[in-house]
């Protein structure tokens, strides 16, 4: 049965200190959501280590936002996949559409980054999704399949136990404006379709398959309750623990 998760992506938001009270709420507030909940929080990669000290030997788990697609030498200021487990850090989130966006982030150097974070033991956050040009032209189903496909076709059936996929549709990303319930489980729905034609039912079953896009306490139990939607990528609101946990406790 594939988990639940909640994941809070910080984006490049708090100081260390904000940034270490803010883990320390969520570490306080995380009791009241079900076990079989899962709790990541991504932060900035200078916030690793001081945060991996406050989640140490509690249930919330520690991402990265991104790692190198190199695995270590002459790159200045890349954060290797190494580096980053070397914080403690279990997750990284990668192909999140504001680095395709603005950090010329492509498929064939998602291959390379998601080698390197599972060479390193670390589980993925691969983010897909459409822009609004895209949807409006009705691509959207095309263009989240090619994301999917052109970064997965490097990887095999096991490599997927650790693998999630956030589907956040760019026209959604704190704009406000969320998904429906409904356009977002058909997309879900069709994503975990392409799994299982690439990799098979199983695969298809057992992989997590998150949504993010304004994602927030009052919208998160409509979406949730989709069969294909299994937790959230949460960007604005996972800065407040109080509302971060709230999603959580949608389950
Ligand atoms: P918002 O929740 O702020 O829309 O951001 C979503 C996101 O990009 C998470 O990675």
């Amino acid at each position: 049965m594939r988990k639940k998760i909640v994941a809070g992506n910080w984006k490049m938001n708090t100081t260390v200190p904000e940034g270490v009270e803010l883990a320390k709420a969520v570490v306080a507030a995380s009791a009241e959501v079900p076990a079989e909940v899962g709790l990541i929080i991504a932060t900035p990669a200078t916030h690793l280590c001081p945060v991996a000290e406050v989640v140490k030997g509690t249930r919330v788990e520690l991402s990265a936002e991104n790692c190198a697609d190199k695995e270590k030498g002459a790159y200045t200021g890349e954060i290797s996949a190494a580096m980053v487990a070397s914080t403690g850090a279990q997750w990284t989130i990668l192909g999140h559409s504001e680095r395709r966006q603005y950090y010329g982030e492509t498929d064939a150097k998602l291959v390379e980054k998601t080698k390197l974070a599972l060479a390193n033991g670390l589980g993925v956050i691969l983010c897909v999704g459409e822009t609004l040009e895209e949807r409006e032209a009705e691509k959207h189903f095309d263009v989240v399949k090619a994301q999917t496909l052109n970064v997965l076709d490097s990887f095999t059936a096991e490599d997927m136990k650790s693998i999630v996929i956030a589907y956040e549709p760019v026209w959604a990303i704190g704009t406000g404006k969320t998904a429906t319930a409904d356009q977002a489980e058909e997309i879900h729905a069709y994503i975990r379709g392409v799994l299982a034609e690439k990799f098979g039912a199983q695969v298809a079953d057992d992989t997590t398959i998150l949504y993010g896009g304004s994602c927030k306490p009052s919208n998160a139990k409509e979406l949730f309750a989709k069969p294909d939607i299994d937790g959230g990528l949460i960007g604005g609101a996972a800065l407040k623990a109080a509302d971060f946990i709230g999603i959580a406790l949608s389950y």
